[in-house]
């Protein structure tokens, strides 16, 4: 199946009570690992690209034929939607002309008034082309040169407005933060949260930070109006950790271990496993 918005499958999860998982993608073997998993699960998966890996996987143009290639040859059939994370003004066009199906314009750190104009001109854009776009209110929080900062919590009136600019999904902060959460973490507001899921009704809310969130908070963040799960770290955690191992065990040094089909091949099954806990804890198993 080509690649789709992300509209329809964050509906049904806002109205299945249940969230799509997003998992950043950093290579050909992360990609190939989500893939996969979203498709042994028969679960509908949001491919996240930072600008950062972008750059890396040299530019959004190689990521789509990327992206698209792997579709057509693996035989994945559930919603897959490419979708440009925490995107500027300027990724977010590119994006949109380069064959992503979904962007995310973070315009969190421009004053309210100013988020809304460039918000309102991606929205038109992005409807016209049959593609979702996610916005940000209260900016979400995390380490920044060593330095961790503590999520902001949303204005709800503000996630009032920029909701009803026509976005198909919306990040609020409520006290998440990328990256490990820190030993003073003091945890998800959910008044923030009901808060914010009053005022903004059918549309699906998206939290971000997914790593390191207690399955509890997930569950009650869900109940709450919850419908996207942004994930990244626990992934390149798990792949950190198993590739590890297996240079510690010597194994690139017997026989052809040094092979990159085999050296990366426990990243590829941890990442797997990461993303099959998440999908399973999200509740988006069998609803493809
Ligand atoms: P983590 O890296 O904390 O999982 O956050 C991912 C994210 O929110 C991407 O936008």
């Amino acid at each position: 199946m080509p690649l789709v918005s992300a509209k329809e499958m964050l509906t049904k999860a806002k109205a299945g009570h249940y969230a799509v998982g997003q998992f950043n993608i950093n290579n050909l073997e992360w990609t190939k690992a989500i893939l996969l998993t979203a498709q042994e699960l028969n679960s509908p998966v949001i491919l996240g690209v930072s600008e950062g890996a972008g750059k890396y996987m040299c530019g959004y143009k190689t990521i789509v034929g990327m992206v698209n290639g792997m579709l057509e040859e693996l035989n994945i059939t559930v919603p897959v939607a490419l979708h440009l994370d925490h995107g500027s003004y300027e990724g977010a066009k590119k994006c949109i002309e380069a064959g992503f199906s979904s962007i995310m314009f973070d315009g969190s750190h421009y004053p309210i008034e100013e988020n809304i104009e460039k918000t309102k001109e991606l929205v038109a854009i992005c409807e016209e082309k049959g593609m979702s776009i996610e916005a940000e209110v209260g900016s979400i929080g995390g380490e920044e040169d060593g330095v961790v900062g503590m999520g902001e919590c949303a204005d709800p009136n503000e996630c009032k407005m920029i909701a009803d600019l026509g976005v198909t999904m919306l990040a609020a902060g409520i006290g998440n933060i990328h990256g490990k959460y820190p030993e003073n973490w003091a945890g998800l507001s959910f008044e923030t949260l009901a808060a914010v899921q009053e005022k903004t009704g059918m549309m699906p809310l998206v939290l971000h930070g997914g790593t390191g969130i207690p399955a509890d908070m997930i569950k009650k963040a869900i109940d709450l109006g919850v419908s996207k799960i942004n994930v990244n770290t626990e992934c390149q955690l798990a792949f950190a950790d198993a590739t590890r191992k297996y240079i510690e065990a010597g194994k690139d040094l017997q026989g052809k271990g040094f092979d990159p089909r085999k050296l990366l091949a426990p990243g590829f099954e941890a990442i797997k496993a990461t993303v099959k806990e998440k999908m399973e804890l999200f509740g988006s198993v069998n609803k493809a």
